[in-house]
């Protein structure tokens, strides 16, 4: 079973469909729920599926950013999952855990990514962009926000809809599809990063 540790700062929609999905139950195992934000909707999903919840911060109860590379590693994480997280993974785990770290980001990247490009800042702006299309990335995660390399994304139409909230909504569906998918990839050692590109088998 692939070990993951799913990082979240708020709603958790992506960690319930991962928690959800049918095809990842004899591969997966949810380890630890982690979180910049202790009382976040995600620590309740989490909860309700017993798995274990970890904040990550400075005070005393936390797991601080400069313990957190041993920490997963003493839970033995395979997979770390980005899922609407919002702070800056510390070098020390990207070295630590390098082609093991992954992030959903809701739109097509490399457009519309980078500090600051979370949430409805997303899709506001690509509804004043005019593009066509929008959709959902899975890229690998390094330094720097949303830079990785795009291991599989999807598209949806959006030329008929009118308001970020709508692209928001149609986005957030293909999102719970594409991160399962990614996940079990992974799970089956399907998932090839070469130098300058990441395959992913059939
Ligand atoms: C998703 O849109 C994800 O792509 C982005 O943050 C949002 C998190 O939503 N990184 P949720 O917490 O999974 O519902």
């Amino acid at each position: 079973m692939l070990r993951v540790a799913v990082f979240v700062s708020g709603r958790g929609s992506n960690l319930q469909a991962v928690l959800n999905s049918p095809k990842l139950k004899n591969l997966v195992v949810v380890d630890s729920v982690i979180s910049d934000k202790k009382n976040c909707k995600a620590f309740q999903i989490a909860a309700d599926n017993s798995v274990a919840c970890f904040s990550l911060g400075n005070d005393k109860e936390s797991i601080s950013y400069s313990g957190l590379a041993d920490f997963l590693k003493s839970r033995n994480i395979d997979l770390i999952v980005l899922a609407g997280f919002l702070k800056l993974i510390p070098d020390s785990v990207i070295k630590e855990f390098k082609n093991k770290i992954i992030n959903i980001h809701p739109a097509l990247l490399p457009a519309f990514g980078g500090k600051g490009m979370f949430g409805m800042n997303v899709h506001k702006a690509v509804l004043n962009s005019s593009v066509k299309e929008s959709g959902a990335t899975v890229h690998l995660v390094d330094e720097t926000y949303d830079t990785g390399q795009i291991i599989a994304q999807r598209k949806i139409d959006i030329s008929d809809l009118n308001s970020a909230e709508a692209i928001a909504e149609h986005v957030l569906k293909i999102e719970h599809e594409l991160l399962p998918f990614v996940i079990e990839k992974f799970a089956t050692n399907k998932i090839l990063v070469k130098n300058n590109k990441v395959d992913v088998l059939q």
